[in-house]
């Protein structure tokens, strides 16, 4: 007798982004508001980051709130139903709430129906990882759209007096829509991590070890303060620009893509000076247009690149259908690029 033999899920040949869409808060943080909490200037800010101001959420503009938005708009721009979406992936460090998943309330407000809903916790490289997921869901067979979303509240997660990070985080949510495709649309995923490096950026405590201290929650004290992330800029610094520009040179070339055939270059908006060292070691052509985003969002982490993609269409900088080189970097450590067509 011949074994059963499990008949396997067959999906579409290829995979591309159908739709981004991105929310801001409406609140600004001016550089000039950051020197009310921290020892330095305006200019050391925008020469050292590239940053002018950020954007922090009030109370209303939860992750979840900020992720419906964002979605929203790249529903609309894929000109799919909600219904049609087969999994929702949102990516953030930042869910103050641990369980259940944020998806899965995100998925319920978009009405997105049964479709699976999770959490990925891969810090600035979540985009990435969502994307590389969500191309993997749909060529395997088990979804035919899948909804990734990056969004972070890092302000929730800021100490205002250090020095080394007030200046550098901001709020907000990108979303994209990646589905079937005739021509493929999102190249080999270069993607990886180094544990060994898991201390240059993390939080400064657990939870636990914070709520276990009497003082935690309103900072009183000397001991103990409200968990933030801290990190190490220059190690960060030196990682994100010798090894960061070899994985993206291997997601062109793993894509059959040279740099002077991109339409856009998306780095994770971590650094202005990072994103200069980058286009230098890339040997990336002048006319290759890049994204700055971090100028006004500074750097938003996971949902750095699908609003950094957005503003670079809306603003005719990029076109639909043009070749993307997309690279997230950070806290893990964890990496992700790839070339991308975009919607
Ligand atoms: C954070 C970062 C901007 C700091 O720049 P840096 O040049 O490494 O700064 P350093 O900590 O070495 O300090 C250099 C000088 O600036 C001073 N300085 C540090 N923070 C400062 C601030 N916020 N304002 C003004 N001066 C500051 C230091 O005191 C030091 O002064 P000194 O030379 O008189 O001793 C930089 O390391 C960086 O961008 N790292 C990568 C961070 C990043 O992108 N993270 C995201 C990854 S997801």
């Amino acid at each position: 007798m011949t074994k059963p033999q499990i008949r396997p899920a067959t999906g579409a040949q290829y995979s591309r982004i159908h739709g981004v869409g991105g929310y801001r808060p409406v609140r600004v943080i001016p550089n000039s508001e950051v020197l009310e909490w921290i020892d330095s200037s305006d200019e050391w800010i925008r020469t050292r980051s590239g940053i002018a101001e950020r954007r922090w959420a009030g109370p209303e503009e939860s992750v979840a709130e900020m992720s419906v938005q964002a979605a929203g708009k790249a529903i609309a721009q894929a000109g799919i139903a909600p219904e049609q979406i087969g999994g929702v992936i949102v990516a953030t460090v930042s869910h103050l709430k641990q369980t259940p998943a944020i998806a899965t309330e995100i998925a319920e407000r978009l009405g997105c129906g049964t479709a699976p809903a999770f959490d990925i916790s891969a810090a600035c490289a979540g985009f990435g990882y969502g994307l590389g997921l969500a191309d993997g869901m749909i060529r395997g067979g088990n979804a035919e759209y899948v909804l990734v979303i990056g969004v972070e509240r890092l302000s929730d997660l800021t100490d205002k007096s250090d020095r080394s990070t007030a200046f550098i985080f901001g709020d907000g949510a990108g979303a994209a829509i990646v589905g079937p495709s005739d021509t493929p649309g999102i190249g080999k995923l270069i993607w990886g991590s180094d544990g060994s490096q898991r201390d240059v950026i993390s939080q400064t405590q657990a939870w636990d070890t914070a709520f276990a201290k009497p003082d935690a929650i309103n900072g009183a004290g000397t001991e103990t303060k409200w968990p933030a992330l801290r990190m190490e800029g220059q190690p960060v610094f030196r990682w994100a620009v010798w090894e960061m520009a070899k994985v993206a040179q291997q997601a062109l070339d793993a894509a059959g893509i040279t740099a002077d055939q991109l339409g856009a270059f998306i780095p994770h908006q971590a650094n202005m000076r990072i994103t200069d060292a980058m286009i230098k070691a890339l040997k990336l052509p002048e006319s290759v247009p890049v994204a700055r985003d971090i100028a006004e969002t500074g750097n938003t982490s996971a949902a750095s690149i699908p609003l950094a993609m957005e503003r670079m269409l809306e603003s005719g900088e990029a076109h639909s259908g043009d070749l993307a080189l997309i690279i997230g970097f950070g806290a893990g450590l964890v990496y992700a690029a790839a070339v991308v067509t975009l919607p």
